[in-house]
């Protein structure tokens, strides 16, 4: 699997019921919590703001869900610190159970940082993994992030995976 596969379509209105739908899947709840409604979805992702959702595209389907935030400034107590208009924030999912730990996750990952880092503008990127998602964090380490270490988050306690430019893998 390589991160040329993946392309990265901005998610739209029409993509809507498929992500909730998506949301609802046993594999992707578990980790992200109880759907939103389409209505929610659309007022997080589609009425401005600093997240950027996508669509992730493998070979054309989708396969896929990831955004990207600014971390300096996100508000409601999350990552206070930081200090670094530099730094984006990701999260992600695979949506089809049958496709989870084949290698496909870090494919999808490497080619969405590797989108971000061309903005140069961004100087690091972040992910927060539970700690109890070890196929998460295994994944997201050989994506190129290293565990610079536990925080608590206003969604619990969280393993904070930091990637820097110079440390993104090439395929
Ligand atoms: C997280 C996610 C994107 C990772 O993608 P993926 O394709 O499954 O991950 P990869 O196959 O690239 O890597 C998974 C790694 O975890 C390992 N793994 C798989 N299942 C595991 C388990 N139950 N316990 C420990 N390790 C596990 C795999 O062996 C592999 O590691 P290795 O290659 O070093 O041996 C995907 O699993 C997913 O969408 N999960 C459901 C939602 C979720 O957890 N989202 C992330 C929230 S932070």
């Amino acid at each position: 699997m390589s991160t040329a596969d993946f392309k990265f379509r901005p998610l739209a209105e029409p993509d809507l019921p498929l992500l909730h739908a998506w949301l609802q899947r046993p594999h992707v709840a578990e980790r992200w919590g109880p759907a939103e409604p389409v209505e929610e979805l659309r007022e997080d992702f589609l009425s401005g703001g600093t997240t950027r959702a996508f669509m992730a595209l493998l070979d054309g389907e989708p396969v896929g869900f990831v955004q990207s935030y600014v971390v300096m400034g996100s508000g409601d107590g999350w990552w206070e610190d930081e200090t670094d208009p530099g730094a984006r924030g990701i999260d992600q999912f695979l949506a089809h159970a049958h496709q989870l730990g084949r290698g496909l996750g870090r494919a999808m990952v490497r080619a969405f940082v590797a989108r971000l880092f061309s903005d140069q503008a961004v100087t690091v990127v972040q992910t927060d993994p539970s700690p109890d998602n070890p196929r998460a964090i295994r994944c997201y380490a050989a994506a190129g992030f290293k565990a610079v270490g536990e925080v608590v988050t206003p969604d619990g306690p969280a393993l904070l995976m930091r990637c820097w430019r110079a440390a993104s893998p090439q395929d």
